[in-house]
């Protein structure tokens, strides 16, 4: 099971309710199929020449539909997918996996024609019946069309109003494929390699090594020696939710792909930039609807016993393809994602929680932002701005709104924007701007009904801004990405991450928290500003030294500032925003470490952004007040101590440090 913070302080998890819901994963049943066409030139469904979808009661406990495509065995009612046969394979699935996750209890056609077949696997969570599972209600949902390679799939899951609080950590899919077949993985145009197997993460027969989490292995003596040396960690290929729209395997000995297709973002949790798990060994393919990974503790995922709730997950689509070649594959699955997207929402989709796209409504707007120190102060576009509606709450509650549908759209350059296909209900709409920090909120909440098109005309975001810039570090843009990304251990590298055509995954490597401690050895950072270049000289993250004996030591950093005059009487503006915090209490002085602090953010973060690879988790912004009696006319020091002096990844990765004069000056 994935633990959140398995590398954090012990008693994280101390009496909390840990519930993983949905997680689905299929097994063979062994069936006798019917013939089964090889075909990669996928039709249009509905059209003549495609065979009929047919279902067939198997005894009674199986159910099997076909489309002369793909052939989908599930267990009924349980309604797990137990084999898919396509394209020569008996089964593309793992043969000998467990069952787990989220079981129904009656089975149901909802729809049936030659061209269409949707099924459900349903359970009806009971009060008097405390024991069997968690207290929901499910309604696994799939859908098979004729001449269509794939199967889409959704649930609907629902709570009562009195039913005992759960604690809903992750809902997701889970596919295991056939492990010797599949060993290529494919997640983006540049992240795509040949796999390691599970066998060579086995660190008892010694083909792997541990590291510091049990995610992560040095892999010693795998079976396929071009990866030998190098290191597997299934956070290494995890992604933004914006991006994760087609990941999957192929087996390049059958010539077969198989992918998870996610043509819209609405059912996910927390925002466009929450990161989560995509494929990894096993071969496993994951559709991650929830999750707190980049994000813990302060995601919001305890359902609550008075708080009724109802909420449907998907639809995805299970892409099946069959080509000559691995680009071949690739390059179809994603023409079948951009089909996919343009599909949404779906026509065909028989249920009364998917509004099909008249049910629907729309959203636009423009954007500015306003800053009143900028060199024109005029009105700048909201460019390229990020705008979506949640549920109702704080400016930047979107990144931990866990319960609810999002929608997000980007604006152009000059700040249209246009939200499309929004379920009916009450929302906020929100907002930022690359190159801005804060977060933008609409005055007035938003109630979409069907069909209904809102243009919220002009909006005007005004960042916190005090006074003039007096010397910046970094970029606004929530991520850590502009620092300094150290090279790997040569003896813990990832080859995929060494494409310096990809420049932009350098931090997806291993052990980059290390790095810090050879880098400094004994002394810690100091950017000199007007002198320092942010992009060699801040580290990416804030983290421990490495002390000896497996310890590690606070650190603290140094921003060394000339001002030329100082108003002494007057308010100066530190900023600082975080693009993520694991376990960490950061002090902030001013001239004198180790006097009264400036500032103390406390106890802060759990999103393990940096031993997770991600190049921010949670975004957090500290505004704190400098009096002008702290600074000094000539050289000043800002000290920042990340202060939990405790392990190798907890701290803080920076998104951007000003420091601003007074008002008026
Ligand atoms: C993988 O597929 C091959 C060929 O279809 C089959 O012989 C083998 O049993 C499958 N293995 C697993 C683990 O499913
Ligand atoms: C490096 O990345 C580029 C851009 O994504 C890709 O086209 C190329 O194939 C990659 N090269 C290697 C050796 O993986
Ligand atoms: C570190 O390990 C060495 C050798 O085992 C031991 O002598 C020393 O006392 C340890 N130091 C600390 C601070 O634990
Ligand atoms: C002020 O800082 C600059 C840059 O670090 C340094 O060269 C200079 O010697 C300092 N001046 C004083 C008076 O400490």
């Amino acid at each position: 099971m994935d633990k959140e913070l398995e590398n954090g302080s012990p008693g994280v998890k101390v009496g909390r309710v840990m519930t993983q819901v949905f997680v689905l994963i299929f097994l063979l049943q062994g069936v006798r199929s019917t013939t089964s066409l090889n075909n990669l030139n996928v039709t249009k469904p509905g059209q003549k020449q495609s065979p009929p979808v047919t279902l067939r009661k198997v005894g009674h406990n199986q159910v099997v539909v076909d489309n002369g495509i793909i052939q989908v065995s599930f267990s009924s009612p349980a309604g797990l997918i137990t084999g898919i046969k396509y394209n020569g394979f008996n089964n593309v699935l793992n043969d000998q996996i467990e069952n787990r996750g989220l079981v129904g209890e009656k089975f149901n056609i909802v729809n049936q024609t030659s061209e269409h077949v949707e099924i459900s696997f349903s359970r009806t969570w009971n009060i008097s019946q405390h024991t069997s599972g968690a207290p929901l209600n499910v309604d696994k949902r799939y859908i098979i069309r004729s001449g269509v390679s794939g199967v889409y799939m959704y649930a609907v899951l629902e709570r009562l109003k009195g039913w005992p609080d759960v604690n809903m950590d992750q809902t997701r899919i889970v596919f295991k494929l056939n492990t010797t077949k599949f060993d290529y993985m494919a997640i983006s145009d540049g992240r795509q390699k040949i796999m390691p197997s599970a066998t060579d993460r086995d660190i008892k027969t010694g083909r792997a090594s541990p590291l510091a989490y049990k995610e992560a292995v040095h892999l010693i003596n795998p079976q396929n020696h071009i990866l030998k040396g190098q290191v597997d960690d299934k956070y290494m290929y995890s992604m933004e939710n914006k991006d994760n729209k087609v990941h999957g395997w192929i087996s390049a000995d059958q010539r077969v792909g198989f992918w998870m297709i996610t043509p819209s973002d609405e059912f996910r949790s927390c925002g466009p930039i929450k990161q989560d798990l995509t494929s990894h060994v096993g071969p496993t393919i994951l559709s991650m609807f929830t999750s707190v990974h980049y994000a813990g503790v302060d995601i919001n995922t305890i359902y609550k016993s008075k708080e009724p709730w109802r909420k449907m997950f998907g639809p995805v689509f299970v892409y099946l393809n069959s080509a000559s070649s691995r680009n071949l594959l690739w390059t179809d699955a994603k023409r079948q994602m951009v089909s996919e997207v343009q599909s949404w929402p779906y026509d065909f989709v028989k249920s009364v929680d998917y509004p099909l796209h008249h049910q629907r409504g729309i959203v636009k707007g423009r954007i500015f932002v306003m800053e009143r120190y900028n060199k024109s102060e005029t009105n700048l576009f909201g460019k390229f701005a990020f705008v979506g509606l949640a549920l109702p709450g704080e400016a930047g509650s979107w990144q931990t709104e866990n319960k609810g549908y999002q929608f997000w759209t980007r604006a152009d350059k000059v700040g249209m924007f246009t939200i499309a296909n929004v379920r009916p209900g009450k929302y906020s709409l929100y907002a930022w701007v690359s190159g801005f920090i804060g977060d933008y909120k609409y005055e007035r909440d938003i109630t979409i009904t069907p069909g209904r098109v809102i243009d919220v005309g002009r909006i005007v975001y005004e960042p916190p801004r005090n006074g003039p810039t007096l010397w910046e570090i970094g970029e606004p843009d929530r991520t850590a990405a502009e620092f300094y990304i150290p090279d790997p251990d040569p003896t813990l590298l990832t080859k995929l991450y060494l494409n310096y055509s990809n420049p932009q995954d350098r931090f997806r490597q291993y052990g980059l928290w290390d790095r810090y401690s050879v880098l400094y050895p004994r002394k810690d950072l100091i950017f000199t500003t007007r002198v320092s270049d942010f992009k060699k000289d801040w580290f990416y993250a804030h983290v421990n030294r490495k002390a000896g004996n497996g310890t590690y030591k606070a650190t603290t950093w140094q921003i060394k500032f000339n001002l030329k005059a100082v108003i002494q009487t007057r308010i100066y503006t530190l900023r600082i925003a975080l693009a993520a915090a694991t376990t960490t209490d950061l002090v902030v002085w001013v001239n004198q470490a180790n006097s009264k602090p400036l500032f103390i953010t406390g106890l802060i973060g759990r999103d393990n952004a940096i031993a997770r690879h991600g190049i921010h988790g949670l975004y957090k912004l500290y505004n704190i007040d400098v009096h002008g009696k702290l600074l000094r006319v000539g050289n000043n020091t800002i000290f920042l101590t990340h202060g939990r002096n405790s392990d190798s990844f907890s701290g803080v990765m920076y998104d951007y440090l000003r420091l601003e004069g007074p008002s008026g000056v």
